[in-house]
């Protein structure tokens, strides 16, 4: 089979070569996949930088959600058939013509369902899922800021947010943005490069606090984010993409110190909190979760509920330009390649 490699960290045009690998085999409880698109995710152009440690040494296959057609079922396997068209999400392994993934979070999806839309499900959806439905439990009325919500995970959370009639804050770095936001629901758009985003909330919410921030920024943006949460908010903070402008120790560590310092007596005197979320944990630790979010989200797409938003399509040729894309800030919702 083909498969994309990390063969060097660094740009993009430089970090990737195709050529033959090794077909994996499923073990029991796992599916092969005959992949006709793998989706791109932010952890991809981290790892692509040698900034995400959960990835796999090199040369490595990256990638964590794939389309296609099951083409072998693991012994164990009694819910899906050879033949059934999926999404699925992959421990990397994504980027090939072959990949394996475990049974509990490979869901069937109708032929009608783009390649794109079944690639945003898997990571981008279940996780903001998990944030807003299972952790946040978001409630009619709340107040939501959301960070980077012109990107996957970003446009994931707006629609449930309003799907819970939520007032949603969200922020992006561009006009083209803001009017991707406007038509993607958000009460509050905030262009960040032009506003500062707690004087923009402020504004909006005088004296009252939010109920919920979701932020996969990093560093300064979540001590400024904690001082904007009223009592019986939590802020979850789930990625640090501010991180991929620097490489050194000291870059590193600053950023980290960004985030601030904070003592559990401050959130009990406060009632408030901060929370991490890492989704590959919570797979690891309760696989039933993910299955759960995965399971909703196909749902909620099939009622209509969800609409997610292809902002870009590349053939596997064109990778390279795929993830400068999405590095470059400009894409809106999902990226999506095809074999
Ligand atoms: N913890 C988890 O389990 C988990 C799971 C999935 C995703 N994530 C995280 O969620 C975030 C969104 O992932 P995604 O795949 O949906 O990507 P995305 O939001 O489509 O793209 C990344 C966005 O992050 C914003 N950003 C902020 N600082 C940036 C910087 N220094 N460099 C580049 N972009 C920056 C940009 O939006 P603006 O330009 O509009 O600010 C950019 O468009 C990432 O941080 C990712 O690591 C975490």
């Amino acid at each position: 089979m083909k498969a994309a490699y990390l063969k060097k960290y660094g740009p993009a045009d430089t970090a990737f070569e195709i050529r033959d690998g090794i077909q994996p085999i499923p073990k029991p409880n796992q599916v092969l996949i005959s992949v006709e698109a793998f989706g791109l995710n932010f952890a991809d152009v981290m790892a692509r930088l040698g900034l995400y440690k959960a990835a796999p040494p090199l040369p490595a296959i990256l990638g964590y959600d794939v389309v296609g057609t099951i083409s072998e079922i693991g012994s164990e396997v009694r819910t899906l058939k050879i033949g059934d068209r999926v999404t699925a999400l992959t421990r990397f392994g994504g980027y090939a013509q072959y990949a394996v993934a475990e049974n509990n979070v490979v869901f069937k999806i109708p032929e009608t369902l783009t390649a794109g839309v079944a690639v945003a499900l898997a990571t981008q959806y279940s996780t903001a899922y998990f944030l807003s439905h299972t952790m946040a439990n978001l409630q009619e009325n709340d107040k939501v800021l959301i960070h980077a919500a012109a990107g996957g995970v970003g446009t994931a959370l707006t629609q449930m947010a309003l799907h819970k009639e939520c007032i949603v804050f969200g922020t992006c770095s561009s006009p083209e943005k803001m009017d991707y936001l406007w038509k993607n629901g958000v009460h509050h758009p905030i262009n960040h490069k032009t506003e500062d985003f707690t004087e923009a909330v402020r504004k909006a919410l005088g004296k009252k606090g939010l109920d919920a921030i979701f932020d996969p920024v990093g560093g300064t943006s979540v001590k400024k984010g904690y001082r904007l949460l009223g009592a019986g908010g939590r802020l979850f903070s789930f990625g640090v993409s501010s991180m991929n402008q620097t490489k050194s120790i000291f870059g590193k560590l600053r950023v980290a110190y960004q985030f601030g310092f904070y003592h559990p007596l401050q959130f009990l005197s406060n009632s408030k909190g901060i929370v991490g979320i890492n989704i590959l944990k919570v797979g690891e630790a309760n696989p039933e979760k993910l299955s759960r979010a995965m399971e909703a989200v196909v749902q909620m797409t099939e009622e209509g509920i969800l609409k997610p938003h292809v902002g870009g399509e590349f053939s596997v040729d064109n990778l390279a330009e795929a993830h400068a894309f999405l590095e470059s800030r400009k894409s809106m919702g999902k990226i999506v390649v095809k074999w």
